[in-house]
């Protein structure tokens, strides 16, 4: 048998604050395989990767790279050893152009290395691995698939054998993912280690050639992937087995909640986001809008809820005009928004009472306009119950909870005022499939209440999931609509690409 590319054995992490994340785990990859990793929210698949990758130290246990004891004391350590990391938060100077990040990379491990030899290195694996990009972008301009794909190249650029991608999908479009997998696939036929984390059962089984799974921090299995479905890896993950989600689909009501006209919102550079855009949502019903990100959905969200203005258009709550009013007011008269982005909604360094607040000002204010504290301790007490917030306690700041239990703060906060509509944008991105299903049953239990809900979404699955009717938006229009049965998956496919059918 060959020795396999990476041995971890009976890794023990205990972070300062007493969190044991990881319990006597063993981790094996071979060489040239795709390696699935996989556990719900908080299971121990960060911290296991960023020891590997150096950049934290197990409390206990010990590291083998191909057959030899190492011991790491940072990121250039395993750098040197052949392993790469992709974090889901890249590590580019965003200010700098593609090349001028690579270039700084590659220095790392040749620091003669001329700003030529180092693009010159970058295009042999792009043309190893078909992930292409421009060189003289800024990468803050880039859409993040192809800033992922920057990252991929430099951490092979910097000869890594082991890469480790940690849930690279959840941001990228179908057929982002399809050209990621290809390429993935070619790494590891050409004998590079590839460990991925997902929270989409679907794309692991689609994927890899082994599986292992972690719960709890303790490590539950690892398999080979053959016959296996969903079902089996979720069971194992979550330790027992998970009810389908039970939709009914109703009828939508004739009431129209929220209705957009000519909506027409710039960017700060003048570039045109939504681009003249007209639609309703009706009690009861669910609008999906798919598409690429970047295409204006968060400018549209944004100006639904306030914090950014049209240059045109209108907007109507129910029958008033919000167009010009600020967040809080529209708060006041129905509207919910759950932003795409946990870092932007709340703030971490703030309680879960403080951040239940940040939206229900006008629910905690006395007469005399002072914060009834026991008030909001009421109504933060109400949402850690309702959605099962898992917290030692509501002063707990919101940055030591878990992904999923920081998205039911944001959900809960919106949903215990009771809006008439309620605008979320990627509502489960990097949450597992227990804390996704619970976020999903809530979205179609407010829409049988008969709310309205405007799902922004790049996750087609959950699109089909959830939504009434389906838009695909591209460059600010919805250049389609239609029911999720009209819409086809290959139709959606080609119009957000921007062709019409
Ligand atoms: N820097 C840190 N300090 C203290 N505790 C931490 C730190 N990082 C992670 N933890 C805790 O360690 C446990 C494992 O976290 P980890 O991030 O490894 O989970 P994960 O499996 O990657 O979850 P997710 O799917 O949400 O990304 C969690 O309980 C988490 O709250
Ligand atoms: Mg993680």
């Amino acid at each position: 048998m060959t020795t396999p590319a990476i041995q971890m054995r009976g890794i023990e992490k205990v972070y300062p604050d007493g969190v044991k994340a990881l319990d006597n785990v063993d981790f094996e990859a071979l060489k040239g395989e795709i390696h699935g990793l996989l556990g719900e929210n908080g299971a121990g698949k960060t911290t296991l990767m960023r020891i590997l990758y150096g950049e934290i130290k197990p409390t206990r246990g010990e590291i083998i790279v191909s057959g030899e004891k190492t011991s790491f004391h940072g990121p250039w350590d395993a750098i040197r050893k052949g392993i790469g990391m992709v974090y889901q938060r890249f590590a580019l100077v965003p200010t700098f152009t593609v090349a001028e990040n690579l270039h700084l990379s590659y220095l790392s491990i040749k620091p003669q290395a001329s700003m030529s030899e180092s693009l010159d290195r970058a295009k042999q694996i792009m043309s190893e691995t078909g992930l292409n990009f421009p060189f003289d972008a800024v990468v803050e301009d880039l859409p993040v698939g192809l800033q992922q794909r920057v990252e991929i190249v430099k951490a092979l650029s910097r000869n890594a054998r082991i890469l480790i991608l940690d849930e690279p999908t959840s941001v990228l479009t179908p057929i982002e993912v399809r050209e990621l997998f290809k390429a993935l696939r070619k790494l590891r036929d050409n004998g590079i280690t590839i460990i991925f984390i997902t929270h989409k059962l679907k794309e692991v089984i689609e994927l890899a050639d082994r599986i292992t799974v972690l719960r709890k921090g303790k490590k539950v299995g690892a398999l080979v992937n053959d016959n296996i479905n969903p079902g089996i890896l979720a069971e194992m993950m979550i330790g027992k087995s998970i009810k389908e989600i039970g939709e009914k689909r109703r009828s939508i009501g004739r009431k129209t909640l929220l209705k957009v006209e000519g909506l027409t919102v710039y960017d700060e550079h003048g570039i045109i986001k939504v681009d003249n855009l007209s639609f309703e949502i009706h009690s009861g019903e669910i609008l999906g809008v798919a598409g690429v990100q970047g295409n204006g959905q968060r400018e549209l969200a944004d100006t639904i809820a306030g914090i950014s203005n049209p240059s045109k258009g209108k907007i109507l709550l129910g029958n008033k005009d919000i167009t010009g009013l600020p967040p809080g007011e529209r708060y006041k008269l129905g509207l919910g928004y759950i932003p795409e982005s946990r870092g932007i909604g709340l703030i971490f360094d703030m309680s879960i009472t403080e951040n239940s607040m940040l939206t229900n000002l006008h629910l905690i204010l006395s007469k005399g306009r002072r914060i009834q504290w026991s008030r909001a301790r009421e109504i933060s007490g109400e949402i850690v119950e309702e959605l099962g917030v898992k917290t030692p306690s509501l002063d707990a700041l919101v940055k030591y909870l878990s992904g999923g239990n920081q998205q039911k703060v944001m959900v809960g906060r919106e949903i215990v005022r009771e809006p008439d509509v309620i605008i979320v944008a990627e509502p489960t991105q990097g949450l597992d499939i227990s804390a996704a299903g619970f976020i999903h049953s809530t979205l179609l239990e407010l829409r049988n209440q008969g709310k309205g809900i405007l799902l922004i979404s790049s996750d087609l699955d959950e699109i089909y999931e959830l939504s009434d009717r389906i838009a695909v938006m591209y460059e600010g229009k919805f250049i389609g609509t239609g029911t999720p049965e009209e819409l086809t998956r290959d139709k959606i496919g080609v119009l957000m690409g921007g062709v019409r059918t």
